[in-house]
Parts: structure tokens; C-alpha cells; sequence
């Protein structure tokens, strides 16, 4: 398909605003659970970009929590984390500041005396760098931590410091269903007011999602037609190559519904559904939100679908590989029901989506790693170029598609039909226009994690998951969790690591006459 490339110029790149940064106020992070893969790999690289861009403040600590006595050796592996994380030298003399900047410090998180020790470090480190009372706690542990944390630091007074502000950030898995996503939200707010708390979801952060709402709201020509009356329907894919990457006890106990559909791809759905907001206020942007998870009506089991994976290949940069079925994975029962490939068709009934079918699929050990949404548009009324023929060598006429590449090759591209130039007839193909943001803007986007710590420290909720939303996504794939536990799958594995997913999920859109788009 040929493409057409934009690009954006340098004197409009010159124009973006400088000055409008927000730097937060001195902070100390506290990372619970700090020992784990998030802290070191994302967490801290975020941060030192953070600081190299000026975007933090002078007076500024990280404290890593974990049990294992890890001393200065902490620093030291984040520091090595900083600099494997990208084009980081590591003599930068930045990094030796930022690496002084961490500290450690152990404890188990049910030891509540640790939590007194935790209070004194804490006020000691502030004290020596000039920061006061504002405090950052993140928790990035295992998910049966959060309630045992959160209630000690209320114990400990640590939630409401005489002077300053104190806001929690809290990793997804937020429950594991309905009833437990409530009892937790119950019992972070009985510790934190709401305006404190910050429910992460990384896909936030993520520069391509923003963007969604730029592209709907900030140009004129899209939102006239994202609607019923031009829309044929919506496709979300979050698909992924990797396996289960050693983390089988919690993936056993989550799977593909659980871990990607219930949260980054239904914000995903949010953004691309919403009505435009008020105002990009926290309280507008997440009150539409609400709007669209509301008008979703309870889904059919029949219209969700489950697979796992079995051996195969996977393709990448070093060649074909064989890789081993979810069952064979470490730590990972060799008879388990776990999926690792959920798909769902769902509606929202709402003027604006009645009638409009939503596909949203996410798998482990895919062909691709693709995460995209495409919004196909009906055919004219009228074909004038009709079918059968006059197409030539591209077959029928497709309908005008647009994509937005979440991740890789970010960017958004508009699928039309060209006419081929040939004197013989009316050939009709289809051609791209793409905006790619590397071309565009000569750079890839931030890891996501960036502007949510600094969104946290300033206290901004806007890109957060919000009390009621957690419970609205809850309530919607709950039934069908419970459904899939009640009747076990019969047929896992029933798609094959490097496949595009088990035959049961083209079966979904071949009810409707529709087909997963090639990705
Ligand atoms: C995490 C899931 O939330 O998101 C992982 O727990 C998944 O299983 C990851 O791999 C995907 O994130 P990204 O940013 O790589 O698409």
C-alpha cells in the first residue's frame, strides 16, 4: 500500500511552549517494593529523565522499600538499571548527583515498628536535603501488600504530615473483581482522602494515548464524523509476543481479562468513546469517562472468548525462536485454565455509539506486538466503482480506516482508496496517510511512567483510574471471570505461541460479518 509521510516542521517544533513546565515541590518518592523489576527498569529511569530535563526539584529523595537488606548496593543497581535503560553514558556527572539522590531502606510490610523506623528515616533525610513534609508514596508491590501499607502509614500519621502534601500512587492489579476492588477502594479511602490517591495505569502515560483525545478534540475534522452514522465499528488490539516473562504465579492467578482488557484496554475504549469534556480538569476529563463505562451494557458470555497459549514460534530482530506453551512456563500448573488471550465484543448505548460493535482483544505470544485501535468507517452509499472488476489487482473496495498505533511505530495513519494510474480503467486501491511521531517529531515518545510520577507529585488525577471507574470495569468482565471459572476450557491450548489467537475469536466477528484487521 503506497504511503504519504507527514511531517512536522522545524520551526513549528521551535514554537512548542517553553516555560509552561509544572516542577513539583521538594518530594520524597518512597517506593514499596522497590526490590522489583518496575523500580529498577521503568521507575527510576523515568526519573533521571525527569531530572535531566529540569523537571524536578532541587530538594528532591527516592527511598526504596524493600525486605532484603540491600544497603547501598541499591543505588548502585538502579544506577546500572538508568543507564541499560537507554542512551545513558555512564559517566554523565548528572547521574552521579541523581544516584546520591537514593536511599534504601528495609523492612517487612507487616512489621508495624518498621513503619516508626520508616517515619524517622524519612524525616531524617529531609531534614539534611531542605525538603519538609511532602511525601510520594508509590506501591509497587505484589497486590496483597496494598491494604497492610496503606493502613500502616495511616497508623503511623503518615498519610496527613503537619506540613506539606502526601499522595499515594497504587499499581495496577487495583482487585482482582468486583467485590475486592470495592472492599480496597473502601480501605485506601478510609486512610487517604480520594484527592490523595493515584490509581496507575502505565497505558496512560503513554504519549499516543493522550494523543487520542488531542487528535478527537483539537481538530475539527474528525469529530463530526466519529459517530453511529459514519462509524461501522471499533477495533482495540493490545498484542504482545512475550510469554508470561517469569512472573507465572501472578499470571496464573490473573490472565489476559484480569492483567490488560479490564484496565489499559477499556481506558483506551474510554478515550476513543468519550464525549469531549467540559475542560482537560481532572473532574471533566474523568467524569466522561465514567459516562461511556456506564452506557456499557452487561456483555453476553457468548460474546467473550478465551485461549492459551501452546508451544510454537515467535519471530524478532535475532531470528525465529521456539518457544514453550504457557503450561510448560515456570511456575505455571501443567494443567492450567489460565488465559492468555482474551477477546470481547461489547456496545455502548449511548446517542453517539448505539449499534456501533467494539472489539477488543489482548494476548500474550502473539505474532505481533501491536497495540492499536482502528476505527472503520462505512462504505458510500452509492458505489460507483463497482466491485466486481473495475478494482483490478486490489480486490474490493476497503473501507476508509483510521489507525492509531499505540505502540511500536507510534503514530496514526488514514486508509483511503487512490485511484491507480492507468488510462485503461477506474482502479480503485488503497493508499495510507501516515503520521509517524519518530519522522514527525524526531523523537520516540517517554516510557509512560514520566509524566505520571510528575502528574503524582503535582497532585494531578486527570490520567489516573478513579474509584468509581475501577468499579465500573469491574462489574462488567466480573460476571464473565466467574462464568470462565465456573466452566472450564476444554480445548487449552487452543492457539499457538506466534499465531494471531485461537479460532474462537475470528469466530466472534464472523457473527457480525466482520474480520480482525491484519495487523
Ligand atoms: C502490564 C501487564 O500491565 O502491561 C503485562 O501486567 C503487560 O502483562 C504490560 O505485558 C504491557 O505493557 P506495555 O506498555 O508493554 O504494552
Amino acid at each position: 500500500m503506497a504511503t504519504v509521510q507527514m511531517k512536522v516542521s522545524p520551526e513549528n517544533l521551535s514554537k512548542v511552549s517553553k516555560g509552561n513546565e509544572r516542577i513539583p515541590e521538594p518530594t520524597i518518592i518512597v517506593i514499596f517494593g522497590a526490590s522489583g523489576d518496575l523500580t529498577k527498569r521503568k521507575l527510576l529511569p523515568a526519573l533521571f529523565h525527569l531530572e535531566q530535563v529540569g523537571l524536578l526539584p532541587r530538594e528532591f529523595a527516592i527511598v526504596g522499600v524493600a525486605r532484603r537488606p540491600l544497603g547501598d548496593e541499591f543505588a548502585k543497581d538502579m544506577r546500572a538499571g538508568i543507564v541499560e535503560s537507554g542512551d545513558i553514558d555512564e559517566s554523565d556527572p548528572q547521574l552521579d548527583g541523581f544516584t546520591k539522590k537514593i536511599h534504601y531502606f528495609p523492612m517487612n510490610f507487616d512489621d508495624a515498628n518498621g513503619y516508626d523506623g520508616l517515619k524517622a528515616e524519612l524525616d531524617k533525610i529531609a531534614k539534611a536535603n531542605g525538603i519538609g513534609g511532602n511525601r510520594l508514596f508509590y506501591l509497587a508491590t505484589a497486590p496483597e501488600y496494598f491494604t497492610e501499607i496503606i493502613e500502616n502509614l495511616g497508623s503511623h500519621g503518615m498519610n496527613k504530615p503537619d506540613q506539606g502534601e502526601v499522595h499515594a500512587v497504587i499499581e495496577k492489579p487495583f482487585g482482582h473483581d468486583l467485590d475486592s476492588a470495592r472492599e480496597l477502594n473502601h480501605r485506601v479511602n478510609a486512610v487517604f482522602d480520594e484527592s490523595q490517591v493515584f490509581r496507575i495505569d502505565h497505558y496512560l502515560g503513554k504519549e499516543t494515548v493522550q494523543n487520542i483525545l488531542v487528535f478527537r478534540f483539537a481538530n475539527g475534522i474528525f469529530e463530526p464524523v466519529w459517530n453511529r452514522n459514519y462509524i461501522e465499528q471499533v477495533q482495540i488490539t493490545a498484542a504482545e509476543t512475550l510469554g508470561v516473562e517469569g512472573r507465572g504465579p501472578f499470571y496464573e492467578k490473573a490472565g489476559a481479562l484480569r492483567d490488560v482488557v479490564q484496565n489499559h484496554v477499556m481506558e483506551l475504549l474510554s478515550f476513543v468513546a468519550m464525549e469531549p469534556p467540559v475542560s482537560f480538569e481532572s473532574s471533566s476529563v474523568r467524569q466522561e469517562k465514567l459516562k461511556v463505562w456506564q452506557a456499557i451494557p452487561s456483555i453476553p458470555i457468548l460474546n467473550a472468548v478465551r485461549g492459551q497459549y501452546g508451544p510454537g514460534k515467535i519471530s524478532d530482530k535475532s531470528g525465529d525462536k521456539d518457544v514453550p506453551g504457557y503450561r510448560q512456563e515456570d511456575r505455571v500448573d501443567p494443567n492450567s485454565q489460565t488465559e492468555t488471550y482474551a477477546a470481547v465484543k461489547l456496545e455502548i448505548d449511548n446517542w453517539r455509539w448505539a449499534g456501533v460493535p467494539f472489539y477488543l482483544r489482548a494476548g500474550k505470544r502473539l505474532k505481533k506486538r501491536y497495540t492499536e485501535i482502528s476505527i472503520e468507517f462505512k462504505q458510500p452509499p452509492l458505489l460507483l466503482f463497482n466491485r466486481a472488476g473495475s478494482s483490478g489487482d486490489c480486490g474490493e473496495i476497503q473501507p476508509n480506516v483510521i489507525t492509531m498505533r499505540i505502540q511500536p511505530n507510534e503514530g496514526i495513519s488514514l486508509t483511503f482508496g487512490a485511484k491507480v494510474p492507468t488510462t485503461q480503467s477506474m482502479s480503485v486501491c488503497p493508499v495510507n496517510m501516515d503520521f509517524d511521531y519518530a519522522a514527525a517529531f524526531g523523537k520516540s515518545s517517554a516510557n509512560g511512567y514520566e509524566r505520571l510520577l510528575l502528574d503524582a507529585m503535582l497532585g494531578d488525577q486527570t490520567l489516573f483510574a478513579e474509584r468509581d471507574g475501577v468499579e465500573l470495569t469491574w462489574a462488567l468482565y466480573t460476571p464473565i471471570l466467574e462464568a470462565w471459572a465456573a466452566k472450564k476450557p476444554q480445548t487449552f491450548p487452543n492457539y499457538a505461541a506466534g499465531s494471531w489467537g485461537p479460532d474462537c475469536a475470528d469466530e466472534l466477528l464472523k457473527k457480525d460479518g466482520h474480520l480482525w484487521r491484519k495487523l
